[in-house]
């Protein structure tokens, strides 16, 4: 019995209307998505790692999409034409074998050798600069074990050298990721995983936490600062010395208040690599962009109302309430600016 059924598609306004706004939206999209900075993005590589894993991402979109585009084109003319139109034996067996096996195991292989050489080619290049970062929830311990520095939420990395990375945590597992400098690293308890990053130019490129690590595990975010090798210099020349001895002696009230309140979980200018601090790092937070990893950008005011409730901006993170007087929350705020 022969049912000739009529294509849905066939002729149907809704559906080339459908097709329409979806091409639409996503040129809109696509324009909308390519503008402006992308501090975090892996579309717009700024590091050797990073661009290779770009490369590969856009030999698999473009692959894919080319083979989507076929497979529906295929679809549509097989829905659409007449059933009298049709040959008892479409095209043949050979069709079947070459489009059907042949092509899929050829793409396949093709995409399996580029996957792995761009995997071994992510092998961390020889470097002398090297950074301890432990995880934390939710926040990120930064060491420079070379020149003593230690600091939270920012990471200050030379243009045009490869950085060796030793990733743990504190705690939960969490997760590396800057995806404009390289892809994604876990971070796990009782345990150092290498990884590297690399910026090719100057900027700011915005890292996130990608292991799901509690409440606010989306605000566990920071930043790494790619600066000129003579910056770079200047910065680990200053800030070596400000982590040895920290600038306290204009500010008594203030330090006196930051030891009372602060001191049981923050350090300034004390840390080593085997302390184990409850909260982050303060010796350079005068100079730091963001504050709360991340969450907001550093100035007085947000100082002052992250120290008054914490909460408020990132619910659920370990530090409690203050209840300073007055006095002593401009004392203290005095101290903290001039840590840089
Ligand atoms: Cu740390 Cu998610």
């Amino acid at each position: 019995m022969d049912v000739n059924i009529r294509s849905p598609i066939r002729g149907s306004r809704g559906s080339r209307g459908l097709a329409l706004s979806t091409g639409v939206l996503g040129v809109f999209f696509l324009v909308v998505g390519c503008q402006g900075e992308h501090p975090q993005s892996m579309l717009h590589p700024a590091g050797e790692a990073a661009a290779r894993i770009a490369w590969l991402w856009w030999v698999l979109f473009g692959i894919c999409s080319a083979v989507f585009i076929i497979v529906m084109a295929l679809t549509g003319i097989a829905l659409v034409r007449p059933r009298s139109e049709q040959p008892t034996a479409p095209l043949g067996n050979r069709f079947i074998t070459v489009s059907g096996i042949f092509i899929p195991a050829v793409i396949l292989v093709f995409l399996l050798v580029a996957s792995v050489s761009v995997q071994v080619s992510l092998q961390s290049p020889q470097t002398n600069s090297s950074v301890r970062v432990i995880g934390h929830q939710y926040w990120w311990e930064v060491h420079y074990p070379e020149w003593g520095i230690v600091t939270a939420n920012e990471m200050i990395i030379p243009v045009g050298e490869a950085v060796r990375l030793e990733l743990t945590s504190a705690d939960v597992i969490h997760s590396f990721w800057v995806p404009n400098l390289h892809g994604k690293m876990d971070m796990l308890p009782e345990r150092t995983n290498m990884f590297w990053i690399s910026a090719d130019r100057p900027g700011v490129f915005r890292g996130q936490c990608a292991e799901y690590c509690g409440k606010q595990h989306a605000k566990m975010a920071f930043e790494v600062v790619a600066l000129p090798p003579e910056e770079y210099q200047a910065w680990v020349k200053r800030n070596a010395e400000q982590s040895r001895q920290p600038a306290q002696d204009e500010h008594p009230q203030g330090r006196s208040v930051f030891d009372t309140a602060c001191r049981q979980c923050h350090a300034v200018g004390t840390a080593t690599s085997e302390s184990k601090p409850l909260g982050p790092d303060l010796t350079l937070i005068g100079s730091r962009r963001t504050l709360g990893a991340a969450t907001i950008p550093n100035n007085r005011e947000n100082l002052e109302a992250w120290i008054r409730d914490p909460q408020q901006f990132k619910p659920g993170n370990k530090m409690p309430h203050t209840n300073l007087a007055p006095d002593d929350l401009r004392a203290l705020l005095d101290y903290l600016q001039s840590l840089k």
